[in-house]
């Protein structure tokens, strides 16, 4: 919408996984969703603007194929994939459908740009959680060693945490790989994690809202804390919330795409931005929202309760943020969207709020 609102001539492409993962596991974003298809007449009718539609699996080869041959885009955002570490560590079958459909379906568009735009720039999604929680600072992307008198540059090594987090891992691979091999240009984004709801442009009509998920599977840990300090739940950070994590406003991630979009890099470069702009531990996030809540007047506890997770709770975290900033990103701070913004939709909506979704079921070691 951002995009298509400053003179883009924009397509979506959706196969509409997501909802048919809700269902899957009984979850629904905090306020409802409408069709695609009606979201984008709402825009024409609000804006002027046209958006085009295309419906379909990015897994799906030859869909994929014929999509980037009708429309020929100058340049590919692809956020197209399941986003959700829980969701993949829920056993065998989910951890192979995030896989085939992540690691599949970017290849398929790497294919298709190859044969099609080869010119074209694709800003790809991928996530800080590649890097994991190193020893050492998080460089973005690519890392100088000297080793036994010799010198390289070399991918910086990864520790995801989840078979999610893996499929992003061989999706920066199999990226790197075509930009050497077949002179594509792509924007890797090491994105943190988003929060926040709204944008100039959801604001235009309520029914161009965002998703906003609480529920253990898809909601991040801040969403699931305003969640339950606005419903007079405990806040409940897993383990001793030591864990560390770059975060960033959702307007900060339309403002980073459209700079990567308008700095395109050369043909056959793979370059990688990481894409945060302020670090949190979970405590930290947990008594930030506590105190927010304090604000509209709402008294929450904090609970710390068992980690599902395997993952180091007290950590060295250190992560290089260059690129971005040098072209010219302006960031929001937290502090001044919790309360105005977030805890103020989920009161709204309150009313749909299901406290059953949010209490940690998948657990790292449990589901074989
Ligand atoms: N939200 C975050 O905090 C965050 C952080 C880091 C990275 N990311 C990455 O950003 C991207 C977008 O994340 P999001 O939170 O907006 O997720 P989302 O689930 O809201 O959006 C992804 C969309 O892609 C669609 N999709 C998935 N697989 C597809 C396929 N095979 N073919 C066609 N469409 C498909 C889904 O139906 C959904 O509408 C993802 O790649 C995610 O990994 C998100």
């Amino acid at each position: 919408m951002y995009l298509s609102r400053g003179g883009y001539e924009v397509a979506v492409l959706d196969g509409f996984q997501k909802r048919r993962w809700e269902a899957q596991i009984g979850v629904q974003p905090l306020a409802p969703i409408h069709p695609l298809q009606e979201r984008v007449r709402i825009w024409k009718r609000e804006t002027g603007k046209n958006i085009r539609v295309f419906v379909g699996d990015l897994a799906h080869e030859r869909f994929t194929a014929r999509v980037f041959e009708q429309w020929k885009p100058d340049a590919i955002i692809h956020y197209g994939e399941q986003p959700s570490a829980p969701f993949s560590m829920m056993g065998n079958e989910k951890a192979v459908e995030t896989q085939v459909n992540n690691v599949a379906g970017n290849l398929n568009v790497l294919f298709a740009m190859k044969r099609s735009v080869p010119t074209a720039h694709l800003i790809k999604l991928g996530t800080m959680g590649e890097y994991g929680t190193p020893n050492i600072d998080i460089e973005e992307g690519w890392l100088d060693i000297e080793h036994k008198g010799r010198k390289d540059r070399v991918l910086m090594p990864k520790k995801p945490g989840s078979f999610y987090h893996l499929s992003k891992v061989h999706d920066s691979h199999n990226c790197e790989f075509v930009c050497r091999v077949w002179n594509l240009r792509i924007t890797d984004l090491n994105q943190g994690v988003v929060y926040g709801i709204e944008t100039d442009e959801t604001q235009i009509h309520e029914e161009l809202n965002t998703s906003f998920h609480y529920d253990e599977v898809f909601g991040t840990a801040l969403n699931r804390f305003c969640v339950q300090a606005a419903a007079g739940l405990p806040i409940t950070p897993y383990g001793s919330g030591g864990q560390k994590r770059g975060f960033l406003n959702i307007r900060d991630t339309i403002q980073c795409v459209e700079l990567a979009l308008s700095n395109p890099p050369l043909s056959g470069e793979f370059r990688v931005f990481n894409q945060f702009t302020e670090v949190f531990s979970i405590r930290e996030l947990a008594s930030t929202v506590a105190a927010a809540a304090k604000e509209i007047g709402v008294t929450a506890k904090v609970e710390h309760i068992i980690n599902p997770r395997i993952e180091e709770e007290e950590h060295y975290y250190n992560p290089v943020l260059t690129h971005l900033p040098s072209l010219g990103l302006k960031p929001h701070k937290l502090s001044d969207t919790l309360v105005k913004s977030m805890l103020s939709y989920i009161k709204r909506h309150s009313d749909r709020i299901d406290p059953d979704t949010i209490a940690p079921r998948v657990k790292w070691e449990g589901y074989v």
